[in-house]
């Protein structure tokens, strides 16, 4: 033995003994779990105000590391690690770098919205009234996808320097709204035009996302601030334009049953 005892050594002898004995003299309840543990638990996480075109800057320069999901919770959380500390000094977010091309390339979900939920659910967190983080999630994903994009312009561009062509997607879709672009800008998917563009969405994301938390940290979001008009009616999980993909004639999902008499 080199007279140090470990945790599980501690808990095995505690349950011998009887946890009451022990925490009051060698376990401090607080030393059981470390601080960072317990703070990565609790939910949401605390904010404090950021400058939205700070944090896009630094969105579009660091797409190019970790993607348009990754860098848009990048931009906001390494922030928050440096003004707050925990629970974003520990939080791994560069994992979230997975998020790029739609997920892993799949062209689902843009990742710099899928990022952008994934801020307002840590941060905004459960509900608190009518699923705030869902409606502010969907707020963005709305913007998105009827915006002439990409809005910001950084300080150092790594490309279009002189003008970028501008699309809407209709969509939240990566692959729409990749698609969309390089039709109008006849670039390809590996091209340096195309990888400035999708870091300008990804930033203007950043910039959209900060100044929905400055205002739920001013107490001044309402539902007046909410663009998106409520959960979509359709009998299935879908974006609005049903016809986008389906033509003229789309399809109706089942629907409950009308309850007969006795059921
Ligand atoms: C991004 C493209 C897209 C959008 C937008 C979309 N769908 Fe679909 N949907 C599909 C695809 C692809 C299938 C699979 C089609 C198949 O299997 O033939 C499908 C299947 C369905 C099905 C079941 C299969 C069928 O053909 O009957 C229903 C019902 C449906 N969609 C309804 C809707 C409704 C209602 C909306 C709008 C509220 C909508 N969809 C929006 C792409 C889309």
């Amino acid at each position: 033995m080199d007279g140090k005892i470990s945790r599980r050594d501690m808990l095995a002898k505690a349950a011998l003994v009887g946890a009451g004995a022990l925490a009051g003299s060698l376990i401090s309840p607080k030393a059981e779990a470390s601080d960072d543990e317990s703070l990565m638990k609790q939910w949401p996480w605390p904010y404090v105000k950021l400058d939205p075109a700070v944090t896009a800057e630094i969105a579009y320069q660091n797409w190019y590391n970790l993607g348009c999901g990754g860098t848009v919770m990048f931009s906001i959380f390494d922030q928050l690690a440096k003004k707050i500390g925990e629970p974003y000094k520990s939080f791994p977010v560069e994992s979230f770098a997975i998020y790029e091309g739609g997920i892993a390339g799949w062209g689902t979900t843009c990742g710099s919205v899928n990022g952008a939920g994934t801020v307002i659910s840590l941060i905004v967190g459960p509900p608190t009234w009518e699923d705030r983080s869902k409606t502010i999630t969907s707020d963005i994903f709305d913007w998105y996808s009827h915006t002439n994009m990409p809005v910001y312009v950084p300080l150092k561009p790594h490309a279009n320097k002189d003008s970028i062509p501008h699309t809407v997607s209709d969509s939240p879709l990566c692959h729409v709204s990749v698609s969309k672009w390089m039709k109008k800008a006849n670039a390809a998917l590996g091209s340096e035009e195309r990888k400035d563009r999708c870091a300008r969405v990804s930033a203007s994301v950043a910039y959209k996302v900060v100044q929905y938390l400055n205002m739920i940290h001013d107490d001044k979001f309402d539902k007046e601030h909410a663009n998106w008009s409520g959960p979509i009616k359709s009998g299935t999980t879908a974006q609005y334009n049903c016809a986008d993909c389906h033509g003229k004639n789309v399809p109706k999902p089942p629907m409950p049953k009308k309850p007969t008499a006795g059921e």
